[in-house]
C-alpha cells in the first residue's frame, strides 16, 4: 500500500495557540487527524511527525527511504534556511510536496525564498491546515500517475 510520510517542522507543535490571526486555531493533533481520514479515503498509508530540530528532521527523511513513498513536508523555518534539508530530499530521491499553511509569498521577503522548492514534485501554500489533505491527495495522484 501507498504510504506517505507527512513532516512538521520547528513551531508547528503550536499550532492552535501560535499567531493565530496567521495560522488559525487548529491544533497539530487535529490536522494529523484530518490527514488520517483523507489517508483512509484514498486508501493510502500516512505517518505523520514533527520535530523542531533540523538533523532529528534529516534523520527522519534519511531511515524513510524504502519505508514510505512519498513525503510531504512542512518545515516551517527551515524552509527558508536549510541546504541539510534540501540535501536529505536530494539525497533520498523520496518524491517531496512543499507544503505552508500560510501565504509565504504574501509574507515578509524572507519566507519568499525556499530551499526545498527546487526538489520539490509541487508546492501548496496559503490554504490553510486544508492544504495537508489536499498534498496527501496530490502526492497520491503523483505516486499513481508516476508508476501508470
Ligand atoms: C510555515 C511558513 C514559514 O515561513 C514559517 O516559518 C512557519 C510555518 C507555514 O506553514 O505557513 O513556521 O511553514
Amino acid at each position: 500500500m501507498t504510504s506517505i510520510l507527512v513532516l512538521n517542522g520547528p513551531n508547528l507543535n503550536l499550532l492552535g495557540q501560535r499567531e493565530p490571526g496567521i495560522y488559525g486555531a487548529i491544533t497539530l493533533p487535529e490536522i494529523e487527524v484530518m490527514c488520517r481520514a483523507r489517508a483512509d479515503l484514498l486508501g493510502v498509508l500516512v505517518e505523520f511527525d514533527q520535530s523542531n530540530h533540523e538533523g532529528v528532521l534529516v534523520d527522519r527523511i534519511q531511515e524513510s527511504v524504502g519505508k514510505v513513498d512519498g513525503l510531504v513536508l512542512n518545515a516551517g523555518a527551515f524552509t527558508h534556511t536549510s541546504i541539510a534539508l534540501r540535501d536529505a530530499i536530494a539525497a533520498t530521491a523520496i518524491p517531496t510536496i512543499e507544503l505552508h499553511i500560510s501565504n509565504v509569498h504574501a509574507r515578509e521577503e524572507f519566507r519568499h525564498f525556499s530551499y526545498i522548492a527546487a526538489v520539490s514534485v509541487g508546492l501548496i501554500c496559503g490554504l490553510g491546515p486544508a492544504g495537508y489533505p489536499l498534498a496527501i491527495e496530490a502526492m497520491a495522484t503523483h505516486l499513481t500517475s508516476e508508476g501508470a
